[in-house]
């Protein structure tokens, strides 16, 4: 639709960035910190592990003053589960604790709302050891730590995330780190472990409006639009089948509290179906989220696949549209441009995203993530000029501002990421913050905050709330 007339962002707008734990932190095994399995996994060869990555935990104060300077309205950021209970239950860690009440103490003095991711990515290593999300003490022990968190800083925080991006621990583990490698069935059981962290998150969010009745939960799943390859109805139904798997199943869970059914009869076809237990599905029904945060970063684009072969594929292609066989197909898509690291760049398509998210679901919405991930150069002058990150963001808030008009309530907009950090599975080099911190691979230097051209648009963006691009 063309509209004349655009819509304004409205005052109360959430202008922010995004950063997660053990991406931003370092400091993996201080002040009490047990490891999570990221930690505990081996380092992928040639790129740098996660122990020290952008040594937020020593430079947080530095961080937030800079976030301060852009003119942040919220922070997205999650807790380590391992800083709070450094064997995932039973003894608290109040160092963790007071490292939380610090960052969310610093960031109310500037005024900026913290959004509180409560696990991202990083389960204790403890729990995994006991079988992880496969056994039925992991729901308890998640909701044991929500209920720490809702103890100890529901005073301050206001908007709560459950579970970072559970459709792509489930879809894609092996490349986000978050997969046992000695899964014996990995699909079959990673469907029960997705059943258990369902689960989990009701918990939590039942908790939540119980412990907290003012505070704002919701779930915070990686959406994007499917498109079929061609007109052609076979391509249709694959884009169908794609967008049930990858989206659907998730949000309709936490949402209406019940297996999307073209999911259900995925899962009986494959032989996936979960054991529900006694009682689980009136827990899920229970739950409710106040909100959605999404991530979006890319669309995907599926074809048939009716024949019996299956299709391989990486993240760095739309991010996951591999393909399966009798399902779909991941497919290319000849309208959009690639990122320097393959991902297709479809800022229309959050604009579709957004509108199909609130024709479903009709509750507000905040974007996560969002974001390029590039090699970025600090010039001798000490300069970083991302202009193509700068392009990148500018179109998709366009998008923001279209769907908005079209009607959707979105309410934040959190890119990745507020500061450098280390990406899923490509180390440093691959960067996304406004602030680029100065580290190679191996070699740490000074970890020094310089701000790239990026860092001075956005402080226009939302001091002008959204209007100058
Ligand atoms: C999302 C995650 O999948 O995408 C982040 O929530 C991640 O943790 C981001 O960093 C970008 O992905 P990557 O692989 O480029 O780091």
């Amino acid at each position: 639709m063309k509209h004349n007339q655009l819509k304004e962002f409205p005052p109360t707008f959430l202008w922010g960035a995004s950063t997660s734990a053990y991406q931003f932190e370092g400091a993996w095994n201080e002040d009490g910190k047990g490891p999570s399995v990221i930690d505990t996994r081996s380092p992928r060869e040639g790129i740098s592990d996660y122990t020290v990555a952008s040594n937020h935990y020593h430079h947080y104060r530095e961080d937030i003053a800079l976030l301060a300077e852009m003119g942040f309205k919220a922070y997205r950021f999650s807790i380590a589960w391992t800083r709070i209970y450094p064997q995932g239950t039973g003894q608290l860690n109040s160092q963790g604790i007071r490292f939380y009440n610090d960052v969310i103490n610093e960031l109310l003095r500037y005024g900026i709302e913290p959004i509180v991711t409560m696990y991202h990515f990083d389960l204790p290593a403890a729990l995994e050891k006991q079988g992880g999300w496969s056994n039925r003490r992991t729901i308890d022990a998640f909701e044991a730590y929500a209920k720490t968190l809702f103890e100890n800083f529901g005073d301050r925080v206001k908007y709560w995330l459950t579970i970072n991006e559970q459709n792509m621990m489930i879809l894609h583990g092996s490349a986000l780190g978050t997969l046992d490698p000695s899964l014996q069935d990995p699909k079959k059981e990673l469907y029960q472990q997705n059943h258990h962290m369902l689960l989990a998150q009701a918990k939590a969010m039942i908790l939540c409006k119980k412990m907290l009745p003012h505070a704002k939960v919701a779930p915070a799943p990686n959406i994007s639009c499917v498109y079929p390859a061609s007109p052609c109805p076979d391509d249709v139904l694959a884009a169908d089948n794609f967008n049930a798997i990858r989206n659907w199943l998730y949000l309709d869970m936490a949402v209406y509290g019940r297996y999307n059914t073209l999911v259900w009869s995925y899962f009986e076809e494959k032989g996936y179906t979960p054991k529900i237990a006694e009682g689980d599905m009136d827990i899920l029904a229970a739950a409710q989220p106040d909100f959605i945060a999404f991530n979006y970063y890319s669309s995907a684009t599926v074809k048939s696949n009716l024949r019996d072969t299956e299709e391989k594929g990486g993240m760095g292609d739309q991010q996951i549209a591999v393909g399966e066989a009798g399902v779909y197909a991941g497919s290319g898509n000849e309208y959009l441009e690639r990122t320097a690291f393959g991902w297709r760049i479809d800022p229309a398509g959050l604009r579709v995203t957004l509108r199909t998210i609130y024709d479903r679901y009709q509750l507000p919405m905040m974007i996560t993530e969002n974001g390029l991930g590039a090699h970025d150069t600090l010039e001798e002058d000490g300069t970083v000029n991302d202009h193509y990150r700068i392009d990148y963001l500018r179109k998709h808030i366009e998008q923001c501002r279209l769907a908005m008009t079209d009607g959707v309530e979105l309410f934040g907009y959190c890119p990745w990421s507020a500061v450098d950090l280390v990406s899923t599975h490509q180390g440093v080099s691959k960067r996304y913050g406004f602030v680029y911190v100065d580290r190679d691979e191996f070699n740490l230097k000074q970890l020094r905050r310089i701000r790239k051209n990026s860092f001075y648009w956005y402080k226009d963006v939302i001091s002008s709330n959204g209007s100058v691009l």
